[in-house]
């Protein structure tokens, strides 16, 4: 656990239990965070573009989404494809196994006829169980930025990692948040009603409950910032006085001094020149850019 280093850290992963599940949920309304209505009104608008994408000559595919969630957002395309009656499966994984229950009754409640198959796994073990045979073309999701969580190196082992395990012709599409005015980013991760506040303070609430620990929750705030040169915002969780803190279950004392940090996610931004660059190390052909009205997002389409 990474409360023994220096700096202390919590891995983003461990956001997603019941009650982190539903703040973010929650958080993906919040006015200030634009990421979520960005991505809607890109896979809303080009639908149809992403369908001829997926299957020009009207080939069977299967779309793997890594992180499903509540799946807001898939669901547009779930739709339409429904409508056009494309020959398509559904394969949602995800960590948090309350998510994906909710999503896979209200899918199977909208579209009883869609092959669906969930997997309640992280995206690496996913992706290593892909079925070797399939003549379905592939088309991962990974939206919502979900991969600005990863530093740019594990970005780009994830690509060459899907690149191993999918065939020519196979797709990924992607939704990069992009660098925009820093103040932009900034409120997204500060929202007025507390909500990512709550979010971060969250992960310590879950060590209490599952790790039997004591952290008070009152005795710590929550701290984001965004830089601007290197396109990371980062979440901090802050000690507010110097305190010791036991974890039970791992037998285990730790100290923080006044103002010490834990560090818990990176959000990072993108570039088009960044996204452009890590298609090509990592063996894609970009095919497909789809932005919002604002230009804050993008949705892009990677052939293997
Ligand atoms: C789900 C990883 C895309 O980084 O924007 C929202 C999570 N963290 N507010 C993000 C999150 C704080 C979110 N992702």
């Amino acid at each position: 656990m990474g409360l023994q280093t220096t700096p202390k850290r919590l891995s983003s992963r461990f956001f997603y239990d019941a009650e982190g599940s539903r703040l973010f949920q929650e958080i993906m309304h919040a006015p200030e965070y634009y990421l979520t209505r960005s991505e809607y009104e890109i896979l809303n608008t080009y639908k149809e573009d992403f369908l001829k994408q997926f299957t020009p000559d009207g080939r069977p595919f299967e779309l793997v989404e890594l992180g499903a969630g509540d799946g807001l957002k898939t669901k547009i395309l779930l739709g339409f494809f429904a409508d056009k009656n494309a020959n398509f499966a559904y394969t949602p994984v995800d960590i948090s196994v309350d998510a994906l229950e909710d999503l896979v009754v209200d899918v199977r409640q909208k579209w009883p006829d869609l092959r669906l198959n969930p997997r309640h796994d992280d995206y690496f073990n996913a992706l290593q169980q892909l079925s070797e045979e399939s003549d379905a073309r592939r088309v991962v999701l990974f939206l919502g930025s979900n991969i600005g969580n990863f530093t740019p190196d594990a970005a780009l082992d994830f690509y060459q990692q899907l690149h191993d395990r999918l065939q020519p012709g196979d797709l990924v599409l992607t939704g990069f948040d992009l660098q925009k005015h820093p103040a932009i980013i900034h409120a997204a991760y500060n929202d007025q009603q507390g909500l990512t506040r709550a979010f971060n303070l969250n992960l310590l609430r879950r060590i209490n409950r599952e790790l039997d620990a004591d952290f008070n929750l009152s005795a710590f705030d929550h701290y984001e910032v965004y830089n601007p040169e290197t396109g990371e915002a980062r979440s901090y969780l802050v000690s507010q006085k110097a305190q010791t803190v036991q974890i039970g279950a791992l037998d285990m004392k730790v100290s923080f001094e006044y103002g010490e940090i834990i560090h818990t996610e990176i959000s990072r931004k993108f570039t088009r020149a960044q996204i452009e660059n890590l298609a090509q190390q990592a063996g894609f052909s970009l095919i497909g850019w789809f932005t919002d009205s604002n230009g804050y997002f993008a949705d892009v389409v990677f052939e293997r």
